[in-house]
């Protein structure tokens, strides 16, 4: 009998490309989502990819009362949570609402799971890692104080799992520790659509080859790095999407070997905001107005992934080249524009 996994956040940029694999893979998937950070794009365009409407329940994961009636209505297995705020420069102006939001939705997930000795696989980021000088970082890197409350966030929620599956018997968790995710699905009909002003990169480099932006800010050219600019472990949304798939596998089957356990999940592969700018242009044919600007507090310098471990265990690795998800960022930007 297949499985059923609850996707809290599914119809955002990442839970929207790990529905469509869990599914392709023979899972039945219940999404749930409360669009406070997206609209029904992606969702119509999973259905559109499947072939089939999947259960949508319109929900927030605050509403305790809601989490128990969707948790009574389907036999779910498994959970994958991405259902969370995630701005770094508002989660500074409005901490409270981050730590609010985050943690409770996240906590009555866990209290509802508890009961039913069901699998919990939690987004977390390379984030947590903070700026080390020992790179690559692997799972036992040691986490740095977070830079923001959205970080923290990720900190205190991987905590929560640990020490909930430490306590309670039947639970069992993964966090995932995404580096960049960036790119679309092949068939160009889902994708990230940030709302008003894109903070991360590659929506930000689209958007202005589109020209909905006039000037793309390179932030910092004076980093100690090969060419000044800063370097990401960009890991493209399918392969990252699969990367749930063989986790949640494992933790349905049983094969974990402890009951809390953690994967990087990145390609291993530093590339520079220069280099993919430079990428993006080159496999897309697009000239791209851009500008160096000062450095933008609380970035990074380097980091990317040891990823041996997800390789190892999870038998996942990244496949897809950075040229590839840059095709496939630009034609989900080109979709979006009825072109
Ligand atoms: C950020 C978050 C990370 C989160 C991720 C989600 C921090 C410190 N970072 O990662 O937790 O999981 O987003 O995708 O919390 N850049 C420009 N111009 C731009 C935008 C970005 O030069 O307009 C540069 C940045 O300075 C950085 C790189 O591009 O060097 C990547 O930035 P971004 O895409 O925002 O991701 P991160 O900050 O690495």
């Amino acid at each position: 009998m297949s499985k059923t996994v609850l996707v809290s956040g599914g119809a955002g940029f990442i839970g929207s490309h790990v529905t469509v694999e869990l599914t392709q893979a023979g899972y039945d998937v219940v999404i749930a989502d409360n669009f406070s950070n997206c609209d029904e794009t992606n969702y119509k365009g999973v259905c559109a990819i499947l072939g089939k409407e999947l259960p949508l329940v319109r929900m927030d994961f605050c509403d305790k009362a809601a989490v128990d009636a969707l948790f009574a209505k389907y036999p779910i297995d498994a959970v994958i949570h991405f259902a969370a705020f995630k701005a770094v420069g508002e989660s500074v102006d409005e901490p409270l609402k981050y730590y609010h939001n985050n943690l409770l939705s996240f906590i009555n997930i866990l209290e509802v799971a508890k009961e039913k000795g069901c699998n919990v696989l939690f987004s977390s980021s390379a984030t947590v890692y903070g700026q080390t000088d020992v790179l690559p970082v692997t799972e036992q890197s040691p986490r740095q104080p977070a830079t923001s409350p959205y970080g923290n966030t990720k900190t205190m929620c991987e905590d929560i799992l640990r020490d909930s599956v430490k306590a309670y018997p039947g639970l069992r968790g993964i966090a995932l520790r995404y580096f960049n995710p960036i790119g679309a699905h092949p068939s160009a009909l889902i994708g990230e659509l940030p709302r008003g002003v894109p903070n991360n990169l590659v929506p930000f480099i689209t958007q202005t080859a589109i020209g909905k932006r006039a000037c793309l800010s390179v932030f910092g050219n004076d980093y100690p790095t090969p060419d000044g600019t800063c370097l990401r472990d960009f890991i493209d949304i399918v392969d990252l999407a699969k990367a749930h798939v063989c986790a949640v596998t494992r933790m349905v089957e049983g094969r974990m070997k402890e009951e809390y356990e953690i994967f990087n999940v990145g390609t291993g592969r530093p590339v520079s905001v220069l280099e993919l700018i430079n990428s993006f242009e080159r496999v897309n044919g697009v000239k791209l107005n851009w500008k160096f600007a000062p450095r933008r507090p609380g970035d990074v310098v380097a980091i990317w992934a040891d990823p041996t471990l997800a390789e190892k265990e999870l038998g996942w690795k990244a496949e897809r080249s950075v040229d590839d998800t840059l095709k496939s960022a630009w034609a989900w930007e080109l979709h979006l524009a009825g072109k």
